[in-house]
């Protein structure tokens, strides 16, 4: 339906608010794209100007996820308004309008708009997540292993197919989104956590 549309574009363009990109630009001056991994995500944000910015974009990417996928549930809600909203917020986030289509890794948004689907899966991710990052200290590393195992937990908590098949799309979109990452995994010279800047 028209309100279907409406919520799906509703949904990319809250996504494709940069808010790590245009934290760093105007709280800090700087163009967060040219340090650390180049991302406008949390992450780098934390890694290049510390933990309170860290925190501050980690909560509104968050927020966008949950503020998209809430917006649909109260508009529209039907699977195909919903999910398709959870994944054109990650869509936004990743390519967006304002930064020729250049965006971040969905992890954080992700983890919003799947938090407002599907709670309990998304708290056994971050457990991943969390655990991987701390014997690893490889913060792509947990995102990576918390995004493949979202389908699984899906599975454990018998989500409905199309909860599931959403799950694989968006643990291969969070994979895909890493490419860089592995790269830099396989051949050691990933960020980690505590490392000095350089
Ligand atoms: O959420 C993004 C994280 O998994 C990796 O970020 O900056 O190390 O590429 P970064």
């Amino acid at each position: 339906t028209l309100v279907t549309l409406l919520v799906i574009a509703a949904a990319y363009l809250i996504g494709s608010i940069p808010f790590g990109y245009l934290l760093a630009r105007f709280w800090k001056g700087i163009d967060i794209r040219k340090y650390g991994s180049g991302n406008i995500g949390a992450t780098n944000v934390w890694r290049t100007l510390g933990k309170g910015p860290g925190m501050v974009v980690l909560a509104l990417d968050l927020l966008k996820g949950v503020t998209a996928v809430l917006l649909a549930k109260q508009l529209e809600n039907t699977d195909i308004a919903v999910l398709g909203a959870a994944l054109a917020v990650m869509a936004g986030h990743s390519w967006p309008l304002w930064l020729g289509f250049k965006g971040g890794k969905i992890i954080a948004t992700g983890a919003g708009a799947v938090l407002a689907i599907a709670p309990l899966p998304l708290l056994l991710a971050f457990l991943v997540w969390v655990t991987t990052v701390a014997l690893t200290r490889y913060v792509s590393l947990g995102s990576i292993l918390g995004a493949i195992s979202l389908p699984l937990w899906m599975m454990v908590f018998q989500y409905h197919k199309t909860t599931l098949i959403f799950s694989v799309l968006v643990a291969a979109f969070a994979v895909w989104k890493h490419s860089s990452n592995i790269k830099r995994l396989l051949n050691g010279t990933e960020f980690k956590i505590g490392q000095k800047k350089s």
